[in-house]
């Protein structure tokens, strides 16, 4: 039995849905069961909150297999995950699946690298999924620029090798299929590294309108966001991400992903073909807007 958390997340779902068409039996662990079923469908959903060491018995019940999926927010990994990984070991859970960050072993200030270290620590098997900067962002984050047409990421000429959060989902249940019998990590990218100009000339093509990529400096970035009341640790995670693809750091391709897969990841292309009524254009929205005033 594997206990899936980030259930309602961009990884997580995708997963839920890849282990119920492999017959995998799973369980959906969240912090409200009720809103989840309303929202995702029927899946076995059970109450779950990293911070409340109440629900980690039940939800592990039967269970061999967690994925596990670092919230985003702030605080102590002593009291948001820590508590909830020594359980797993406790429970002698034998494998894990964590959800990480491409980079993460080099960059001591991440997170997601003490959380491995935490992970290489405990007596059981864990998979580091190091994934790239999800395609996905451009559906929440940003999907705003896409339908107003302008890209606004302060990224410069760099280059990203943006990675489908299907495709994670999917090298997560492989190795869920086919436990390993040792800790190590995969570097989980797509097959091409792109600028931003050629993201915006994708979503062109593939909406068939224009959306230009505006290239703004980190002045005009800050401005932009502050406009919206964004919260000011939100941008700062967001300029160091933008900061890092400027600087060339974050194009780095590699084939794990293919490896697991069998099969080369999902292009750019094909995700904004897949996606593309996420992103219906301004005149759409506005009239929706607009129905949806009393
Ligand atoms: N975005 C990127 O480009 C990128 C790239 C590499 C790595 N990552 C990493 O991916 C992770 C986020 O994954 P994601 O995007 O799939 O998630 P997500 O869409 O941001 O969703 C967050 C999930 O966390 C759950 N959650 C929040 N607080 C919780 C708590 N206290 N206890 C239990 N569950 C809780 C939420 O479930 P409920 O609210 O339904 O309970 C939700 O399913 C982060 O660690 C991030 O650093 C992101």
């Amino acid at each position: 039995m594997i206990l899936v958390t980030g259930a309602t997340g961009n990884v997580g779902n995708p997963l839920l849905h890849e282990l119920q068409q492999a017959k995998m039996p799973y369980r959906a662990a969240v912090r409200d069961p009720v809103q989840a079923a309303q929202r995702h469908g029927n899946h076995p959903w059970v109450k779950f909150d990293f911070q409340n060491p109440d629900t980690y018995a039940r939800a592990l019940e039967g269970v061999n297999q967690v994925f596990v999926v670092l919230p985003p927010g702030q605080g102590s990994l002593k009291v948001r995950m820590y508590p909830f990984l020594d359980h797993c070991a406790h429970r002698k859970i034998e494998h894990m699946v964590y959800l990480s960050l491409l980079g993460a072993p080099q960059n001591p200030a991440a997170p997601h690298h003490q959380i491995e270290k935490h992970l290489q620590n405990l007596p059981l098997t864990a998979s580091f999924l190091r994934a790239s900067f999800f395609m996905q962002n451009l559906m929440t984050t940003h999907r705003e620029e896409v339908i107003d047409g302008h890209l606004k990421m302060p990224a410069g000429h760099g280059r990203t090798s943006f990675v489908d959060t299907r495709d994670i989902a999917r090298a997560a249940k492989q190795l869920f299929k086919h436990p390993p019998s040792e800790t190590r990590g995969y570097d989980l990218t797509g097959s091409e590294a792109l600028t931003y100009f050629e993201v915006a000339e994708i979503l062109s093509r593939e909406l068939g309108r224009n959306i230009k990529y505006d290239n703004p400096g980190l002045f005009e970035f800050v401005q932009h966001w502050r406009q919206k009341n964004t919260k000011w640790d939100f941008i700062m995670i967001m300029m160091v991400i933008y900061t890092t693809a400027r600087l060339g750091r974050a194009g780095r391709v590699s084939t794990d992903l293919q490896d697991l897969l069998g099969t080369p990841p999902t292009t750019f292309a094909e995700f904004a073909r897949d996606m593309q009524s996420c992103w219906p254009p301004r005149i759409q929205t506005q009239e929706k807007n607009h129905a949806l005033q009393p």
